[in-house]
């Protein structure tokens, strides 16, 4: 793509209608579809999709849960992908963009993400929108 209109980018929020279009796209590499499609929908649904033109450019998927002592209201983004051939077209950030707007008129204060610390890659775009390592710490238990 040489010339890209942004403009012509149309953000608005996920409908169920919409889900198995977006969990069967290659470029998202989802790997449990049925997974995916039951935490979608519901009044705590927070997932946005990116249309170019009328083509499915890109999606976040997000929720907003209840966790913590005292328990607080969060963003929690599950997934965030933009199709390759449109990346770095700042689809992504507007995405994460209009997620925040929706968190600020529910009142909620945080969008927070899981990130492996050895990925250094992923790591460095969720610093570059505005993500920062977060003062709570997550408790595992392996399973044997
Ligand atoms: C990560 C992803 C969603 C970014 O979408 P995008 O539309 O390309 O991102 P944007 O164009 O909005 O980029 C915003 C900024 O993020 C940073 N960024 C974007 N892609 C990056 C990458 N691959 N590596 C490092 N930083 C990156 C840059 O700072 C960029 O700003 P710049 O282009 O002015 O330098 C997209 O690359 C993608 O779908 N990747 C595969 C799926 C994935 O890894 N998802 C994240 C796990 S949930």
């Amino acid at each position: 793509m040489d010339s890209f209109e942004k403009n012509a980018v149309k953000i608005r929020r996920l409908t169920l209608s919409d889900v198995d279009t977006v969990i069967s796209v290659d470029w998202a590499k989802i790997p449990d579809k049925e997974m995916v499609s039951s935490q979608r929908g519901g009044r705590f649904d927070a997932s946005f999709i990116a249309e170019f033109h009328g083509i499915l450019v890109g999606f976040v998927l997000s929720r907003i849960i209840y966790v913590g002592r005292p328990m607080t209201g969060i963003c929690q983004l599950h997934l965030i992908a933009v199709r390759p051939e449109y990346q770095r077209h700042g689809i992504g950030a507007m995405l994460l963009d209009r997620l925040a707007a929706y968190c600020k008129e529910l009142g909620i204060q945080t969008m927070r993400t899981i990130v492996h610390e050895d990925n250094a890659e992923l790591l460095k775009y969720f610093q570059d929108v505005g993500f920062h390592p977060s003062k709570i710490l997550n408790l595992d238990r392996s399973v044997e």
